[in-house]
């Protein structure tokens, strides 16, 4: 049977009065029609053929009533923006959308029960229309709107639909499970746009920043209109002051600001109809900043090859094996006696938030004596904040709850977990690192029998609904307003990790202000390939390294869309930009200046103890592991090479001069179109001769003669191109000599006659073997057998661990 014959006999049979949209690309609905579950065509489309809303499949008879991005073809995966019932779906027989002549839309399950309706009356005719925009509206015959689904958004925001004071965005449970999930944004009483974690156990505030004050996150609270909303090309603009604006800036087909499920702010677009969504801009680049990821007792572990993970601290077993957010439990039964606890120490572990006090200029010992008096602390976080140089001040974090931990080489306190002195733990911790499964959160049957309509019933459980709906919302309101009195407590834990986005400082100056800053370009400290450096003095007397861009053919809105992205990567190990100049045809980049200079200076002037050798490799190793991996936009620099490494006054490396090239994206890394040549040779990765993809990995390899390098002290690089010009022959040569090493192997002799000589023999033979082989493994001329930035990060950090801990 066909579905227009199929649907007139239903009519006739089933549902007298009935009628359908007359085809099933209809955008409305007329008064006293319905849509009926059982027939997947029958669904509203908007006349510009993009939406669809209609009946969607989310379990085995389980339906909701939604609205989805019209792809050419989606049975079951389509994307989802908007949902009437998602904590209650339908069955999949008798349920209806029904347009009621009174002027109410009502969504019934099979026994007739009205699970959701939009309580609208009119006295005139009214039609259900879906919008070009997507949005579903109720609309009399004059066009007034009377109801739309845009004021009662779920996970998801359209371009030009506002979020408001009204509502709220909420994820869904799990990338199957669309119900209400317990990540939210919404705006809070002092007008700030916030995203909240609400879940079973805890709740608290994850963006912007806790620690951070509303202003110092660029936010302001004077506004109280609370609008936020995002336009076609790209601009989010709210009420409290945060604008920002997606990576790929311009006219685009589609786009959509979805709160994931994995409780990650996004914004996707899509170029045409057929490609699939790419993000453009994301308020966490940290996954495991995200809080609740692991849930009590549970470390969070972001490995680039495989996601986030999720592991239990020692002591501790997972609570529920199907669901991580409900975390671990103690294996052990908890003692408040000060004489039976000990403490297990993790390195580079955080758990966010809970902090019983913060206690400055604590020792380790006091801190352990503090935490073993109270019998609520659970264990503590300590660490070293850096105060003014040379002071770096011992801080002490008790907390009464160990949660939203989690572990990375770019956090530098450690862990202390409070535990009994008769358990026995083996030190091979994490004894097991368990990967969040997406597809996890088994989809279940919806198990419901077709009764008869029950009169009341139907009212008894919207009213239900309603009122623990209502319930839900106060208690989560009080749980937010508690938190937040207690982090504006806290908020003296300014301790910065280097993942603050720069909220104030960069700004825009205007070419006069350059040319006075640099006594027009009198002084000049470098020249590059993309410029020449000045030096400068700007009017709050702050030095800067100002940079004069040849080539800057670029249009001023593609450079200043770039610039904003370079502007917000912050990381005390990447060189920080306060701000640019665009007038005319002057493009000029303004940086914090590096009292040392390059390392190529000071390899060549032969500076360099070992110890700032060695830090000097860990910090670049940490500036371009959190280039790749961890900030806003994965970006490639594409030209590491020791000019492009600065010192500062403590010879701490930052890395200058990325983002220049290309700002590049995960989806574009495999485009093989990214092939013109860029960086320096002697340290380009053979990738770039071969026309071979371009990935992280071309850094890595420049990364490992940068090392080679700093041991040996030589211009390794150079060296190779005065012997022969042919790229081929540098490459063929470098290779040699290391097939030579690693054919000899890494051997205390081969180390002593290769280190510099200018460092005698004042060196630890141990790391500088742990830094040729990761030198070695950086070189591989196969890129999959090079590590990755954050790979190379660990092995150096947790060697210089683990001799610390023998030691
Ligand atoms: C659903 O869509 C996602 C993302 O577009 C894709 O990764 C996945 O393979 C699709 N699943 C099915 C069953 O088609
Ligand atoms: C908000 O931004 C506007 C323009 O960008 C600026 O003039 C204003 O001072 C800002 N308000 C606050 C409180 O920061
Ligand atoms: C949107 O962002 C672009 C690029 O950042 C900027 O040039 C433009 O002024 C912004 N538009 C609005 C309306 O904020
Ligand atoms: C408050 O924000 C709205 C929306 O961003 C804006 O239109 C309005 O002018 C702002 N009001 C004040 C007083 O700044
Ligand atoms: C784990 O959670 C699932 C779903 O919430 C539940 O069905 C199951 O009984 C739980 N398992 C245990 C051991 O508590
Ligand atoms: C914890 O206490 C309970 C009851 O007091 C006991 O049965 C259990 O064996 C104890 N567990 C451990 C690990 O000591
Ligand atoms: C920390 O304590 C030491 C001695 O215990 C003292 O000399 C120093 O001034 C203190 N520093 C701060 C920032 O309180
Ligand atoms: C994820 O869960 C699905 C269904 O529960 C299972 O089939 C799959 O093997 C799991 N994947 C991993 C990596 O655990
Ligand atoms: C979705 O998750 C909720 C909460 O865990 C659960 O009650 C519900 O049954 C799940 N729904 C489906 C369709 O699996």
């Amino acid at each position: 049977m066909s579905a227009p014959s199929f649907l007139l006999v239903l009519s006739l049979i089933i549902l007298p009065g009935f009628s359908s949209p007359t085809s099933h690309d209809s955008d409305t609905l007329s008064e006293g029609s319905r849509l009926a579950v059982k027939n997947p065509d029958h669904v509203l489309v908007s006349a510009n053929n993009v939406f669809s809303a209609g009946f969607y499949p989310v379990g085995d008879n389980a339906y909701c009533f939604a609205i989805w991005f019209n792809d050419p073809y989606c049975p079951h995966n389509c994307t989802l923006v908007w949902m009437a019932n998602r904590d209650v779906p339908v069955n999949g027989r008798r349920s209806t959308l029904f347009l009621l002549q009174t002027g109410n839309l009502v969504l019934t399950d099979a026994g007739k029960n009205v699970v959701w309706s939009t309580d609208t009356s009119s006295a005139s005719s009214l039609s259900l229309r879906l919008l070009n925009n997507g949005n579903l509206v109720l609309v009399t015959e004059v066009g007034v709107i009377i109801w739309q689904s845009f004021n009662s958004p779920t996970d998801t925001l359209l371009s030009w639909q506002p979020l408001t004071r009204e509502t709220q965005l909420v994820s869904s449970r799990s990338r199957s499970n669309f119900s209400s999930g317990f990540y939210k944004l919404s705006f809070d009483d002092a007008n700030v746009l916030r995203l909240i974690y609400d879940g079973p156990d805890f709740s608290s505030i994850m963006w912007p920043d806790n620690w951070l004050r509303s202003f110092q996150a660029g936010r302001s609270e004077y506004n109280s209109s609370r609008i936020a909303l995002f336009d076609s090309l790209g601009n989010f603009t709210s009420s409290d002051n945060l604008t920002t604006s997606s990576s790929d800036y311009g006219a685009r087909l589609q786009r959509r600001l979805t709160l994931d499920f994995d409780g990650n702010l996004r914004m996707y677009s899509r170029q045409d109809w057929k490609s699939s969504w790419v993000v453009s801009w994301q308020a966490f680049s940290h996954p495991c900043k995200i809080h609740g990821t692991c849930g009590p007792y549970g470390v969070c572990r972001y490995i680039p090859s495989v996601g986030r993970t999720c592991s239990c601290l020692p002591g501790f077993k997972m609570k529920n094996l199907t669901d991580w957010s409900l975390g671990c439990e103690p294996e052990f039964n908890a003692s408040c006696a000060q004489t039976e606890s000990t403490f297990f120490g993790l390195a580079h572990t955080e758990m966010y938030g809970y902090d019983i006090q913060i206690y400055i200029n604590y020792t380790l010992d006091m801190c352990k004596e503090l935490c073993l008096q109270r019998c609520d602390c659970k264990g503590f976080v300590f660490k070293y904040v850096f105060q003014n140089y040379p002071d770096y001040v011992p801080y002490c974090f008790p907390k009464s709850q160990l949660l939203n931990g989690y572990r990375g080489p770019n956090f530098r306190g450690k862990l202390y977990v409070k535990v009994p002195k008769t358990s026995e733990f083996s030190n091979s911790w994490p004894r097991k690192q368990i990967g969040l499964n997406c597809s996890a959160g088994v989809v279940t049957k919806l198990e419901r029998k077709y009764e008869k309509s029950q009169g009341n019933g139907s009212v008894a459980i919207l009213l239900w609904f309603v009122s623990a709906v209502g319930i839900l919302e106060v208690l989560g309101m009080v749980l937010v307003w508690f938190f937040m009195i207690r982090t504006q407590q806290n908020t003296a834990a300014a301790t910065n990790q280097g993942y603050v986005l720069a909220g104030t400082g960069f700004r825009r100056f205007t070419y006069s202000e350059m040319k006075n800053a640099t006594r027009n370009f009198a002084e000049e400290i470098g020249k590059g390939a993309s410029g020449t450096v000045y030096k400068g003095m700007l009017d709050d007397h702050r030095v800067a390294a100002i940079k004069r861009l040849d080539d800057a053919n670029e249009g001023e809105a593609e450079f200043l869309a770039e610039i904003s992205i370079i502007g917000k990567i912050n990381h005390m190990n990447l060189i920080e930009m306060w701000g640019y100049c665009a007038e005319g045809k002057h493009r000029l980049l303004v940086y914090e200046y590096m009292e040392h200079g390059s390392l190529a200076a000071n390899l060549s002037s032969k500076t360099l103890d070992w110890k700032q050798r060695y830090q000097i490799a860990v910090g670049t190793a940490k500036g371009l592991a959190y280039l790749h991996e961890e900030c806003l936009e994965w970006v490639l620099h594409c030209d590491v090479k020791p000019q492009n490494i600065l010192l500062d006054s403590t010879f701490q490396p930052k890395v200058s001069d990325f983002g220049l090239s290309r700002l590049l994206n995960r989806g574009e890394l495999d485009n093989p179109s990214f092939s013109r040549i860029r960086g320096t040779r002697g340290y380009m990765a053979p990738e770039w001769l071969h026309k071979q993809p371009i990935t992280s990995k071309v850094d890595v390899y420049s990364f490992g003669v940068v090392v080679m390098e700093i041991i040996i002290g030589k211009n390794l690089a150079m060296q190779f191109q005065d012997s022969d010009n042919m790229e081929e022959a540098e490459h063929r040569k470098l290779q040699d000599v290391i097939r030579e090493m690693k054919h000899a192997g890494v051997t205390d002799a081969l180390v002593k006659e290769l280190v510099d000589p200018e460092m005698g023999c004042d060196f630890d033979i141990n790391k500088v073997k742990t830094l040729l082989r990761v030198a070695l493994n950086c070189v591989n001329q196969d890129r999959d057998s090079r590590p990755t930035m954050s790979q190379v990060v660990e092995t150096l950090l947790y060697q210089t661990n683990d001799d610390e801990e023998q030691n």
